[in-house]
């Protein structure tokens, strides 16, 4: 077993399936999150999170397969599996009218939280998020950034196991996405909670103990970014030849390879024998050549075929796009 987690799945999710009428948006989807786990589920948009996250907090109901949270079936007990969750949704949901106490204080009535118990849960998790000198500031003069870090103390507030996140940290700049991420690890690491986050933003899944990566409702793959790396990744060769000629040479001995072009770059996808053929074959005619190791962009690429970055482009298009990208910084 890899990382600090227990071997029991706390979430299991069996083929679930959901559909809005023509649009499948979960095709049989199925993962398990063991406890203690950070679980992420990447994918672009539309690709099914939000609504795989409405199914495990008992919003939807799915049109088939079977969820638990907790081993609480989420369409016949409901109430059991809500009680373990704390939920970050996607769209903010604060009362921006009342205080930020007030809103966890709100919550912590909703769950039947008793009052004593609510009062010291509601300390500890201000300082946890590290908001108690806002305590008694409504919740409209909070940032972005500060708001999703009430919404993460407000889910915790009925001592939930088991956190899901959408997206949170969409829309946020780079440093506040950096503090939401180690109050996540921090949840994980401090207080034994699982947590199960979505995200687009594939830097962000770097750090977690397993990635499952998914696409139009389907699940693509699932595994450590690791093992993901060695399994879907590319290593990419970037070569520069010294003349043209070379150029020339090193693009027809290669041309199936070829991955990427730019003016004086060429870009080959890569294993340790075209390595070892590039440098016994070329050596001479190359004025550098460098092993850009796999990674999960790449992973995400060879599984869809697109950049999750770029959505819209096919990859063909991206092709070209990484060459280009590559002229204007010769690194
Ligand atoms: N309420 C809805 N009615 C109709 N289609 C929906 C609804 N919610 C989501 N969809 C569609 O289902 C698919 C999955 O959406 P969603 O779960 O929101 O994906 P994600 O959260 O990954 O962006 C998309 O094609 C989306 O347009
Ligand atoms: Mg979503």
């Amino acid at each position: 077993m890899d990382g600090p987690t227990d071997s029991a799945p706390v979430v299991q999710v069996d083929k679930v399936s959901k559909r809005y009428g023509r649009t499948l948006a979960l095709d049989e989807v199925s993962f398990d999150v063991r406890g203690r786990e950070l679980f992420a589920l990447l994918g672009p948009n539309g690709a099914g999170k939000t609504t795989m996250l409405h199914i495990l907090c008992t919003i939807l109901r799915p049109d088939g397969g079977l969820a638990r949270i907790g081993g609480f079936d989420v369409v016949r007990q409901p109430l059991a599996a809500r009680r373990r969750l704390g939920i970050v949704f996607q769209e903010p949901s604060l009362d921006d009218r009342l205080t930020v106490a007030e809103n966890l204080n709100l919550h912590g009535l909703v769950y039947g939280v008793p009052r004593k118990r609510r009062r010291q849960r509601i300390e500890e998790m201000l300082s946890l998020v590290e908001l108690t000198d806002w305590a008694d500031r409504p919740a409209r003069t909070l940032s972005s950034g500060m708001k999703r870090r009430l919404e993460i103390a407000r889910a915790l507030v009925h001592d939930s196991e088991i956190m899901l996140l959408d997206e949170p940290t969409v829309g946020l700049d780079a440093q506040t996405r950096d503090r939401i991420w180690s109050y996540i690890h921090r949840l994980r690491d401090e207080r034994q909670i699982t947590v199960l986050v979505t995200t687009h933003y594939i830097e962000e899944v770097e750090q977690s103990d397993r990635v499952c990566v998914i696409d139009n409702g389907k699940v693509l793959a699932l595994d450590t970014p690791a093992a993901l790396k060695r399994e879907h990744g590319q290593q990419l060769l970037r070569v520069i030849p010294k003349t043209d000629s070379d150029r020339q040479a090193i693009l027809s001995r290669y041309a199936n390879r070829l991955a990427g072009e730019t003016r004086d770059t060429i870009l080959l996808t890569s294993d340790d024998a075209l390595v070892e053929s590039v440098l016994g074959e070329y050596s001479g005619r190359i004025r550098s050549l460098a092993v850009e190791v796999p990674s999960l962009e790449t992973v995400f690429l060879s599984l869809t075929g697109r950049e999750l970055r770029d959505q819209a482009a096919g990859a063909r298009e991206q092709t070209r796009a990484f060459g280009k990208r590559g002229g204007e910084h010769t690194r």
